[in-house]
């Protein structure tokens, strides 16, 4: 796929637009594809990304530089090709009409959960996360989208000051925890607490889980997880997955 834009946000955060073509399956919330170079062997593996927007024309994935493989893609100009496969894995169910879809996203597990505010209909409640105020992206794109935007900081430069799950205790005490439905994206400090706070509290919730992938395609076992119901690989079974099965 060409590449028409690569953009960066801030200095560890860019945005990589790809042009669509028809034999390109469009994805849905929660889905991923795997990136790598359209020539050579280096990196051998595709990396993971969610799919973060997306129109006819193109798809877009947002970000975060963490080593060689997304320094690379950061690199890429347009007129470049990447090589994608995709869409992999299980989607964020769309929300019941009756309950209050309420996103938590900490850092760059935004990417994840934005894709539900663009593609599946609800009236959201957006809690959104990170270590400080440069590192929440594009909230100014978010705040049209939803009906409240709570932002959390761990230094407190912005927002509420502490974690999304800080937050989310004082929210859920105020909120009766029939009437809201849970996605959830970041990192397993986060993911973790949060299974057990929605079990207390009795909440319907999904959690889009992070593993390391090889294959993307459920032959390598990569990526299998421990789960209620045995061994799951995240790139077939997940990555989205209801709590009730962790
Ligand atoms: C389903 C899925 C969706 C993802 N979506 C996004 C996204 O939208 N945007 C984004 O920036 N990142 C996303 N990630 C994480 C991303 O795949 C990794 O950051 C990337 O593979 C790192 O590649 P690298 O070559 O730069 O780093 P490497 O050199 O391979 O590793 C650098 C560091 O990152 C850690 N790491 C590598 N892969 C992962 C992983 N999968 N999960 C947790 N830690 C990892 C390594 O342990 C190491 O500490 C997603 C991961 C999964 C599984
Ligand atoms: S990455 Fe190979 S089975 Fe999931």
């Amino acid at each position: 796929m060409e590449v028409i834009d690569n953009r960066e946000i801030t200095d560890r955060v860019f945005i990589l637009r790809l042009r669509l073509t028809e034999s390109v399956l469009k994805p849905e919330p929660g889905q991923f594809y795997l990136l790598r170079p359209d020539t050579g062997y280096d990196p051998l593996l595709g990396r993971p990304f969610s799919a973060f927007r997306w129109n006819s024309d193109w798809i877009e994935f947002l970000i975060r530089k963490t080593g060689r493989g997304t320094a690379l893609l950061s690199k890429f100009r347009p007129g470049d090709h990447i090589r994608l496969l995709g869409p992999l894995g299980r989607t964020f169910p769309s929300p019941s009409p009756h309950k209050t879809p309420v996103l938590l996203a900490g850092g760059i597990g935004m990417a994840s959960v934005y894709s539900l505010l663009l593609n599946r209909k609800g009236d959201y409640i957006f809690i959104y996360g990170a270590k400080s105020a440069p590192e929440l992206l594009l909230t100014e794109d978010i705040k049209p989208l939803v009906r409240e935007l709570y932002l959390c900081t761990d230094d407190g430069s912005m927002g509420f000051q502490g974690n999304v799950i800080e937050f989310f205790k004082k929210f859920v005490k105020e909120a009766p925890s029939h009437s809201i439905v849970v996605y959830a994206c970041g990192p397993r400090e986060m993911t973790e607490p949060l299974m057990k706070l929605l079990r207390t509290y009795n909440i319907e919730g999904y959690i889009s889980l992070e593993e390391r992938m090889a294959c993307g395609l459920g032959a390598c076992m990569g990526c299998a997880k421990h789960t209620k119901r045995g061994m799951k690989r995240v790139c077939m079974e997940g990555p989205v997955f209801n709590i009730e099965e962790l």
